[in-house]
């Protein structure tokens, strides 16, 4: 009986000695220079943590591009070592650490986002781990988000953008940009996601989101009082709400009293891939949560970031309202259409000139899925790989006199291949670009012609928590541009 006893202490010692000699391996194999590997130069930092904590600090600075051209000029300008969220991670740099991340999706590396991320969203197109499943929710999504879909919406995003400035700008001699505008393109994606109108829902819903979002890019410690904890419980009750919404929807589309393709959740709900194979209900309801973030924290930062630019920039101002106005006057009051917003070229090379110098998402990450060579380092498997759009966005061989606005750095060819990246590339380059140029250009368009406005606080700070945002929420002070016809379309 006791040798019975002793054995099973025995294998239970054995079993427990050999995950533990496994596991070591395997953690060794991750961070040291092991055999004849050479590994790039840089720090690992603090034990787990890293050097996450500092690249935080970056972020909270607003100087995300410091964290590596301090690193870059210390041990090497193509590629270097650090510890983020408790991985051992390689920063690739440059134009050529771009090209190599987005040229190799599914060969050498593949889309990693923080465990926080997968804790939030769940099954979606961000975080299935299967390349297939992915491809398969991407094309799914994309038939909504391309050109050819976005055609028939342009009205609607000019019809919800005139009543929103005429509720929420309209008869005020001050607003706060950024808190106002993320009311805009959250309820501007609910009309054209969910066709939701339900003003009280959507305030709900956008609170919910506020609290939701500050977990996302976080350190995943689900207990009461962390921000994590915050975020978890509040994607539930927004899951919730999403899945009451879908119910209803499936009734109505049986009850043929919604249409097939009124919006998103329509979509989602009746289109399969090539092999007839439908997304489940809590597919859609993820798919959802992350296109509502991805939609509406983006576009929101990136216009704020304009309204602040051109209140800076009186003569850049005046060139996009005299473009806009010429659109205005080609048009006899009717709602703005795809055609007319392909004309706003000069509005978009300022907007992606705002981008380049203060991209709202400021990194991404990949994960190596074999070891492999990079600029004579190897790269072992399963370390996490860090790209910077802010870092190239800032690279004065790239970009002439980086600080400086030069909204002409975007006409002809633009720049070079590579080196302005703020959607991301590659495979998985961000599958709402489409969306977002519609989206802030006939923002602008109808703000322009009706208002003048200068900053409140000239020097505001721009942080990233987890976009840039402006540290004060960006005050202005409006001048209505006309004080007649001002509100008529
Ligand atoms: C100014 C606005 C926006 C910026 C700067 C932006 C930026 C980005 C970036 C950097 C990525 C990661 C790309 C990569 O890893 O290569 C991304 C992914 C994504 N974005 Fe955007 N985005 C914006 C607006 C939008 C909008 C409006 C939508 C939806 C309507 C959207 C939907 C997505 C989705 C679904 C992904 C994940 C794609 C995938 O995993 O394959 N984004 N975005």
């Amino acid at each position: 009986m006791l040798s019975a006893a002793a054995a099973a202490v025995a294998v239970v010692l054995l079993t427990a000695i050999f995950t533990a000699k496994l596991a070591l391996d395997y953690w060794l194999r991750l961070n040291t220079d092991s055999g004849n590997k050479r590994l790039p130069p840089g720090s690992f930092g603090w034990p787990i943590v890293g050097e996450t904590l500092l690249y935080f600090r970056a972020l909270r600075g607003g100087k995300p591009e410091s964290f590596i051209a301090e690193r870059m000029d210390k041990y090497d300008g193509r590629v270097f070592k650090t510890r983020m969220f408790g991985h051992p991670t390689a920063v690739f740099c440059g134009t050529a650490g771009n090209k190599f991340l987005f040229g190799n999706e599914n060969k050498l590396v593949r889309l990693w986002w923080p465990p926080s991320v997968h804790k939030l969203f769940g099954r979606c197109i961000s975080t299935v781990a299967q390349p297939a499943e992915a491809k398969r929710m991407r094309k799914i999504l994309s038939s909504f988000l391309d050109p050819d879909a976005l055609i028939k919406y342009t009205k609607t995003m000019d019809l919800v953008t005139i009543h929103h400035i005429k509720s929420l700008w309209q008869g005020k001699d001050k607003v706060t940009v950024y808190p106002i505008t993320k009311l805009y393109t959250f309820e501007l994606a609910c009309r054209l996601f969910l066709s939701l109108q339900d003003s009280q829902l959507i305030s709900k819903l956008s609170a919910q989101f506020n609290v939701f979002l500050k977990g996302v890019i976080n350190i995943p410690l689900d207990f009461p009082g962390t921000r994590f904890h915050r975020s978890m419980r509040a994607a539930d009750a927004i899951r919730k709400d999403l899945r009451g919404i879908l119910s209803q929807r499936k009734l109505a589309l049986e009850e043929k009293t919604a249409s097939p393709s009124q919006d998103l959740l329509s979509h989602l709900l009746i289109t399969s891939d090539e092999d007839g194979r439908f997304l489940t209900e809590s597919e859609i309801v993820n798919n959802i949560l992350l296109l509502l973030f991805a939609s509406h924290d983006t576009s929101c930062s990136l216009i704020t970031l304009v309204i602040k630019y051109l209140a800076e920039l009186p003569q850049v101002y005046d060139q996009v309202l005299a473009e806009q106005m010429e659109i205005a006057n080609s048009k006899s009051g009717e709602l703005l259409e795809w055609e007319d917003v392909q004309k706003m070229k000069f509005t978009w090379h300022v907007v992606s000139e705002v981008t380049r110098l203060t991209p709202p998402v400021p990194s991404g990450f990949r994960e190596a899925i074999v070891d492999f060579n990079y600029e004579g380092y190897t790269i072992p498997k399963g370390w996490k790989l860090l790209w910077s759009t802010a870092s190239t966005h800032s690279d004065p061989s790239l970009f002439p006199r980086a600080s400086e606005f030069d909204a002409s750095r975007f006409e002809g060819m633009g720049p070079i291949p590579f080196s302005y990246v703020p959607f991301g590339g590659g495979p998985r380059m961000c599958a709402g670009k489409e969306y977002a140029r519609l989206e802030i250009l006939v923002f602008m368009h109808n703000i322009v012609k009706k208002f003048k406005w200068e900053l409140l606080f000239p020097d505001e700070k721009i942080v990233y928590d987890p976009m840039a945002t402006p540290a004060e929420g960006l005050p202005i002070r409006l001048s209505p541009r006309d004080s007649q016809n001002l509100y008529e379309k």
